[in-house]
Parts: C-alpha cells; structure tokens; sequence
C-alpha cells in the first residue's frame, strides 16, 4: 500500500511531535504524517523524570548554560550550535506552559527551577518527577487541533526510500495487517530516538532499539560520535529503572557501605551534583574497589533520601518512592535506594548541523536519534528534553520550508517489491538454526561487560569481534511465527539486527578513540587528548563494518582547559 504526504515524521515522542506540530504551523497546505512505533502518549519520552534545563532565572544567563554544556561535554560539543540551544530553551518552556504544562511552581507563581548535575545553578525546570509525561501530553493534545498533521500509530521503520541524494519515501509495516505501507512524501524527519536497548542494564524502554540512526546509517548518512554513551549514576537495583537525578538534585546523597558520601574523594564542590560522566565513574570505583554493599542483584550504592522527609518526598519525588517501594521493596522516606550505574543516553547519534540537516537533502533528524553536536562527549542532565524541544521545532520548520518549494515524490515499484521481498521473503520466510533473542542477550552481556563505564584495548577489540560473529550468526536466524498481523517475532528481529549494526559503530568507534573524554574512559589512555583526539568521529556504512572520518569540532569562545568538579 501506499500514502501520500508532504512531511513524514518518524517518531512521536517529544522531538517528533514538536517537530510536526512547528510544520503544521508554517503552513495549513501541507500534509503531515506522525508515525508511531506504538502510540504518542507511550514514547520512550514519557520516562523523562527530572526535568528540563532552560535560562528563567535572574542569577543565570546563556554564556553560563552554554559553558555548563560545553564543559559538560568535555569541550567536544559544537559551540555554535550550544549557544543556539540555550537561547532558544526559555522559549519552548513558555510555550509549553502556554499550552497548558502542568509545571511545578515557586510559591509566588513563577515557573520552579531545581538543581541537576554539572549546571551552575537551579536552571531545570520541572513537574514533580513526571516532567517527561506531562510534556508529552501537552504536546500531544496540542498536536490534536491540527487538521493538517495525521497519527499513524503502531507503524514500524524499515526503510528510507533515497534516490539522486533526495529522500522519496519511508517503509514502514503497519503491525495490525502486517503490510508493508510506503509513505511517499517530499521531507522526512527521524525522531526515532536512542539506541538504549544494546545495553541489558538499562533505563530504556524495551522499544527504544535506534532504528532511525541503524536506517539512515544503512542509506549513507554518517553516524558520530557513538563512542560516547551516558550512564546515569542511579539506576534502581535490579530493574534499571531511573531513580532521577532529582533526588540529587532535591538533595539526597550517595553512600557506599561505610556510610562516607564518597564523591567528597571524585568532586569535592559539587559533590553528588557533579556531571553523570563523573558521578557513574565514582560510583563504579567504589564498587569495584570493594566499597559497595553486597546483595543478592550484585553490589550497588546507597541513595539516601531519608533526611529530606517524607513531606518533600511526596510533593518533589512521588513516582521515584512509589517505583522504589513497588519495584525494590525499599520506602526511600525509612532507607536508602539501591542504585548503580546504568545505560541511559546515546550522546552519538545520526549527523547533522544545527539547522537539523543531513546529508540526504529533504531529510532531517532531531531529538536523541540527531547528533548536532550540543552534549559532546558527555551530556548534562534535562538538556535532552530541551533538546527534543529545541531541535524538534526547527526540524519541523525546515522540513516544511523544503516541501513547500518540492514537487511531488514518486517511489519506484521495484523498490517496494525488494522491501517486501527483503522482510518477507528472506527474514520471515528464512529457515535457519539461529534463535534472534539469544543474539540479543549474548549483545546485552557483550555490552554490559565490555563497552561500559571503564574500557580497555583487549575488552573493546573482544566486543568488535563478538559483536561481528553474532551479525555472522543474525544471517542465519529463523523467526518462529511466520503470521502477518502483529508479528512482534518479526519486528523484534529486525531490532536485533538494527542494534548489531549499531553496536559495531560504538564498539568500533570506542576501540579506534584512543584517549578519555567525558563518558569514554579508557583505562589504557587515561588522559583527555585534545591534540590528537578534539574531533567528532563519523561512521559510514560499508558491508564489511563501518569506515570512519573525522571532523574538527566547532569552537567559538570558549577553549579547553582542564575540566574539574
Ligand atoms: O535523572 C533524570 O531525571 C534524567 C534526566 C535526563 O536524562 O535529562
């Protein structure tokens, strides 16, 4: 089957739906599709928990969030495009709370702002510790008065449709029928988010699988700097699930079994407050080094809420005790949370400039899926939402500029007849002795042990080689149910192999940068080297594995100096 439109934006999470939401604002005369993996209002960026960084405050102003970002991202963020993203950010918090962001409130009324790691001063603004949720419905029941834009949920990525360096088109299966459905349009934005699910101890929904950033990789457009992926310092023991960086923020602590809040020893000013890069490796040393408490999941540290009292936990906190008690057994108002470090953003992502652009003219990227690049090397906490916010708009704008001035897209017949032939001939029909979930543990594991917080040679070139029997192996996979509707068999083989591909750019990439910068800590180059390594990698697609380049980062005034907390 196929469809027509002007602008097709994959993804409807916040990036997308903001993104969809500036086009239709640009002009009524195009039509505009939102495609959903599973439904708008359960995108990965409901998950968002503590908050979203913007400029509102009288003791704040863009150089001092422009230079938290920068020195956040351990100098490797573009600075034209950081300085952009922080004067644009108050304005998308005024629009949201125009359209009715539920944020929470000083007690004069202003717009509330609390501290997060790595930032100067309290410049996140927040709604409780559901600040991704509400985000995501007002969006979402903004986008609603819009005639012009059309929700297509449940519709899977399996292709761009790129001719002459120009995008025709999307492949997508629509899960209920089965189908392969082709949107033919004139611009394309991605908006498909991370790739958070190569990790097995992860805050990441199970959908989040980087299937815009394996797509357009596999069409040409570089990825870069995947070697740089964040681990946020407190994930609830067992689960993963993300215990904010708001309870930092609102004051809790980080204890090993000795009671001492050790980062004093790591970031002695800002303490528990310091950038996730630096907090994940603290914690992370004083597990290895014997000084985390033993349990039954594996040794993990205390994040103790207890002095803050129950009052501020229910009014500041309330989903973080909930999930603690629910999901650890532990109420954070009596004793300390069991957290680790664990995956929790991909810094990398699809290549593009600050205008939202990539290689392929009429595509564009924004959100966790785009690497602009304003989180370098490692990105501060509730500079993604903001980002989403940011970038979304002017991927929405840019695409809609582009299709008023195209004219119509045609996709040839021979190209859907090789997609369907591809998904359903050779994937679902294949016989094969290879079961697609053990791939995907056997990544997990891989990555879980080799490409986390501290990296060596000999661990990243077993990953490289792991990672390259098991893309060897996905060859030969069989997918048990051949149905056609709501195959999720088949969509989740075709995750594992997006995130093989992905996992050979990180691992790769992480193996190639021979030096530490921000969340990239090679225990053989302990050292940040800004002579031979200040450069963002780009991974290009080729059969045999990704072929890297490497590109100067953009600086405009402020330049590296040595970056302590
Ligand atoms: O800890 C958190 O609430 C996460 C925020 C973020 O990743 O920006």
């Amino acid at each position: 089957m196929k469809m027509q439109y002007d602008i097709v934006i994959v993804g409807a999470g916040l990036a997308g739906m903001r993104a969809a939401i500036a086009a239709a604002e640009k002009s009524k005369k195009l039509s505009i599709a939102i495609l959903a993996k599973t439904y708008p209002i359960r995108c990965h960026s409901v998950c968002a928990e503590g908050g979203t960084a913007a400029v509102l405050r009288e003791d704040d102003d863009y150089d001092l969030h422009a230079w938290d970002t920068i020195k956040g991202s351990d100098f490797l963020a573009d600075q034209d495009a950081v300085e952009f993203f922080v004067r644009n950010a108050p304005k998308e918090i005024l629009r949201l709370d125009n359209w009715g962001c539920p944020w929470s409130r000083r007690e004069d009324g202003r717009i509330a702002q609390r501290a997060f790691g790595g930032h100067s001063v309290n410049r996140t603004v927040f709604a409780a510790d559901r600040t991704g949720f509400h985000e995501v419905h007002t969006l979402y029941e903004r986008l609603l008065i819009y005639d012009n834009v059309d929700i297509f949920s449940e519709y899977f990525l399996t292709n761009l449709i790129v001719e002459n360096g120009s995008i025709k088109g999307v492949a997508t299966i629509e899960l209920k029928s089965g189908d392969l459905v082709i949107f033919e349009t004139k611009a394309t934005v991605l908006a498909t988010g991370g790739a958070g699910r190569l990790y097995g101890f992860t805050t990441y929904s199970h959908q989040v699988t980087g299937d815009g950033m394996a797509v357009a990789y596999r069409c040409g457009v570089p990825l870069k700097d995947m070697e740089f992926f964040q681990f946020h310092p407190t994930g609830l023991v067992p689960s993963g699930i993300l215990m904010t960086e708001a309870c930092r923020g609102e004051g809790g602590y980080l204890r090993n079994k000795f009671g001492e809040r050790f980062m004093e020893k790591y970031a002695p000013e800002k303490m528990e407050l310091a950038p996730r890069d630096v907090v994940s490796r603290a914690m992370w040393r004083e597990i290895i080094e014997g000084r985390g408490i033993d349990s039954e999941f594996g040794s993990y540290i205390a994040l103790d809420l207890t002095h803050l009292g129950e009052d501020k936990i229910n009014e500041r906190l309330p989903m973080i005790r909930d999930a603690a008690i629910k999901f650890a057994g532990v109420d954070p108002v009596d004793e300390p949370i069991p957290v680790r470090p664990v995956a929790h953003y991909t810094m990398g992502g699809i290549h593009s400039n600050k205008n939202c652009e990539t290689q392929i003219a009429g595509l564009y990227v924004a959100g966790e899926c785009a690497c602009v690049s304003i989180h370098g090397a490692n990105r501060l906490g509730s500079n993604s939402t903001i980002e989403c916010l940011v970038f979304g708009k002017v991927a929405g704008e840019m695409a809609a500029e582009y299709a008023l001035n195209s004219s119509g897209s045609h996709v040839p017949k021979d190209f859907i007849l090789n997609e369907e032939s591809r998904i359903f001939d050779h994937l679902l029909g294949r016989n094969g002795d290879e079961n697609p979930y053990s791939l995907k543990k056997e990544l997990n594991e891989t990555m879980d042990k080799k490409l986390w917080i501290f990296r060596d040679r000999d661990g990243l070139s077993e990953a490289v080689g792991k990672i390259r029997e098991l893309k060897e192996r996905y060859s030969n996979v069989e997918i048990n149910d051949k149905s056609k509707g709501f195959n999720t068999d088949l969509t989740s083989t075709l995750e594992i192999g997006y995130m093989l591909d992905l996992a050979e750019v990180v691992a790769t990439a992480a193996l190639y940068r021979e030096e530490s910068r921000g969340a990239h800590y090679r225990i053989d180059f302990p050292k940040r080297d800004d002579v031979n390594w200040l450069k963002h990698s780009l991974a290009y697609y080729t059969p045999e594995g990704p072929v890297f380049k490497y590109i100067p980062v953009t600086i405009t005034k402020w330049k590296p100096t040595e970056r302590k907390y």
